[in-house]
């Protein structure tokens, strides 16, 4: 089936096609390279084993590393003879519905191996495709004569340094980690994306595109001396990997390149890798930035459930950040607490997901937003419960869409029932599959927490907006919080799959101002907690932390009157161009995004203070502009100083120069129009 479509997408659009048949190769080695030459990945068969190699930039990054399968009932693809394969290449813009970019390239060259399993004689295709910023190969395995469960994946990563790494522990359940900053060799049991700096000062990140009805990958290290892992999938609850009907066709296994750290951020080598949206209206799609009913729960200022006089989502408090939102070029409100149940969080079927609690009149809020132009963002926490969910599903998104609600957030914090099986296993794959592809139906756009790594499913499913799966801002509420660095790094490891819904945008750094209202829980031990960073920093995250969905995430009482909210009203959540000026993973990174005529300019650095020498050659033109400057003074600090802030408006050409210093912790935003 699948690859008689492909064929016919590829009739359609491929410029050259040169049929393996036709030449005398040598089966040993075959070869591909990416459009400009500097990728040159080998396809080798030894000893009846199939083996991947790739250079770049004339280093070798990738050794000989394996390919194949262990299924159930001692049954593998372990032993191939390569039959015959095919070459094409593809060169193709296409606009995607939001993003970094309103344009992309997808230019590739791609090599197509059929090989046939020495065994029992099936065939298994591997799709090998050669970009500008990295490769990526899926195995299609089109024998559907019975159904098939893969119990391991053999597919390896062998580099051939030991080169500096930035990874989080693979644990099958959350992405909320801080990193670690190891060389490989002490990376033991890693989730992607895999993120590291070769010997020759290249970077590369291993990640996937299009997860579905499949499991997520881990990376194991396999043979310490080689520098080599295996991917690992992580399981379903009695050990199997991937239950198939038969045919299956696996994710991408992405590799991107680049020769400076920015090129990892503006490659969209994920979302390419990923089928393009049906041919529909998607312009009920819209990015937008929002408020909500959220952060003071997480401060312990009020409660999701009703409870001691202490609920959140009131009618009356939500009227509050609707009137702030519309009267602060903000589109969305978030409110998280306003359906029963959250007194059983945890438990089973705890959440009713269409009745609201009696002090919170939905339909009466709907309205007042309406009238205001302000978008309600509904949210369904299921505490992991996706037996409830999903039979609810429908009956949930009809509730939402009759009302007119058209944001959802969607949420996963809690262990699965069924128990055993894992958030980042093929069963959950195919639950959160299913709520975009049902969302997909009643129009509706998503905001997936603790989801399944991001793998560029956007593309085809534009409703599928922003993520976590990163730990984001709201461990600063109740942890020993986020330390600067985090967030340097950030945009280089998990940002690579997709958008971040971290929640930065914090005004009030030490979280003291309603202190006396604030009370402890047991999830929430820390007595004093913060946002450990400059004002300036928190803003810069809004643009630095791509989501298209951007939050402002501090109550609204912290923003009220305050200066420094100029810079984040109106901010877009989607852009035209996005360029990296500088950036050291983990240390600092500048970046500037265009929208229409508007460019903003950020930056944001770790424990170190930084001077950057900004040019604004990116501006593309002499003539002059104005900038709105909000950056630290000389005092700050996100330890002692973390509130203090200038800002500046100013007259500038783009062949000007300047220094702008970024404390400790601290950052810059400029809006230059
Ligand atoms: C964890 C989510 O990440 C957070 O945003 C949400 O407020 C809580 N769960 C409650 O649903
Ligand atoms: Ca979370």
């Amino acid at each position: 089936m699948k690859i008689a479509k492909k064929t016919m997408i590829l009739a359609v659009l491929v410029i050259t096609i040169s049929a393996g048949s036709l030449y005398l190769f040598s089966k040993n080695d075959i070869k591909i390279s990416s459009p400009s030459g500097e990728i040159i990945l080998n396809v080798v068969e030894k000893d009846n084993k199939l083996f991947f190699n790739a250079t770049f930039n004339n280093e070798k990054i990738i050794d000989n590393s394996s390919l194949g399968f262990v299924f159930s009932n001692n049954d593998s693809l372990i032993h191939f003879k390569i039959l015959e394969f095919e070459k094409n290449s593809y060169d193709a813009t296409w606009k995607p519905a939001w993003g970094q970019f309103s344009e992309i390239r997808n230019n590739y060259n791609e090599l197509i191996i059929k090989a046939e399993d020495l065994i029992n004689n099936r065939i298994l295709n591997i799709y090998f495709r050669v970009y500008d910023d990295g490769f990526a190969f899926r195995y299609e395995f089109p024998d559907n004569s019975k159904p098939i469960i893969i119990m391991e994946e053999l597919t390896e990563f062998c580099f051939t340094y030991d080169n500096k790494s930035w990874w989080i522990e693979a644990d099958y359940g959350s992405l909320e980690k801080l990193y670690n900053v190891t060389n490989i060799s002490n990376a033991l049991n890693v989730a992607t994306p895999f993120t590291m700096k070769t010997a020759e000062g290249n970077y590369i990140s291993i990640l996937e595109a299009e997860i579905d009805n499949y499991s997520s990958m881990t990376l194991r290290e396999s043979d310490k001396k080689r520098y080599c892992f295996n991917v690992s999938l992580v399981p379903w609850a009695d050990g199997s990997a991937v239950k198939t009907e038969g045919a299956f066709t696996s994710p991408w296994r992405c590799v991107q390149v680049s020769k400076n750290a920015g090129g990892l951020i503006t490659s969209s080598l994920v979302l390419n890798l990923n089928e393009p949206a049906k041919d529909a209206d998607y312009s009920w799609i819209k990015p937008i930035t929002y408020v909500g009913i959220w952060w003071e729960m997480h401060l312990g200022i009020s409660e999701w459930a009703m409870i001691d006089n202490r609920h959140g989502a009131t009618t009356e408090n939500t009227k509050k950040y609707i009137d702030f939102a519309a009267n602060n070029g903000i589109q969305g409100v978030l409110i998280e607490g306003w359906n029963t149940g959250w007194e059983k969080w945890g438990a089973e079927g705890a959440y009713d997901f269409t009745t609201p609690y009696p002090d919170f009149d939905i339909k009466a809020i709907v309205e007042y937003a309406k009238e205001r132009n302000i978008e309600i963002i509904g949210h369904h926490e299921t505490g992991g419960d996706i037996i409830s969910f999903e039979k609810n599903l429908e009956k949930a998104f009809q509730f939402y869409k009759d009302l007119g609600i058209n944001y959802v957030k969607t949420g996963y914090a809690g262990g699965i029932i069924p128990r055993g099986e894992h958030h980042h296993g093929q069963y959950m794959v195919n639950h959160y599959n299913k709520v975009m592809r049902t969302a997909m139906k009643y129009q509706i756009m998503l905001n997936v927490h603790e989801p399944v790594i991001p793998s560029g499913l956007s593309r085809t499913y534009p409703n599928l907006m922003t993520f976590e799966g990163v730990r984001g801002g709201e461990w600063n509420a109740w942890s020993e919080g986020n330390p600067p660095s985090h967030t340097c790094i950030l945009p280089f490891t998990r940002g690579l799959a997709g958008p971040m819904d971290y929640t930065p945008g914090i005004f009030n750094i030490k979280q003291d101002n309603f202190e006396h209202k604030r009370i402890k829980r047991d999830w929430q031990p820390y007595t004093t907690t913060e946002s450990r960073s400059t004002i300036s920093n928190q803003i810069a995250l809004m643009v630095i932390l791509y989501s298209p969905w951007q939050m402002a995430a501090d109550l609204i009482e912290n923003y009220e009157n305050h200066p420094a909210f100029r810079l984040i009203s109106g901010m877009p959540a989607t852009w035209d161009e996005t360029i990296v000026i500088e950036a050291e993973i983990g240390r600092y990174i500048v970046m500037a995004r265009r929208s229409g005529e508007k460019w903003y300019v950020a930056g944001i650095t770790d424990e170190l203070e930084r001077d950057i020498k900004l040019n604004f050659d990116f501006l593309n033109s002499s003539k002059h502009f104005t900038f709105l400057l909000c950056k630290d003074t000389e005092d700050s600090h996100y330890k002692n100083n973390p509130e203090s802030y200038l800002i500046k408006q100013q007259q500038i050409s783009s062949t000007q120069h300047m220094q702008i210093r970024m404390a400790a912790g601290g950052g810059f935003i400029m809006i230059i129009e």
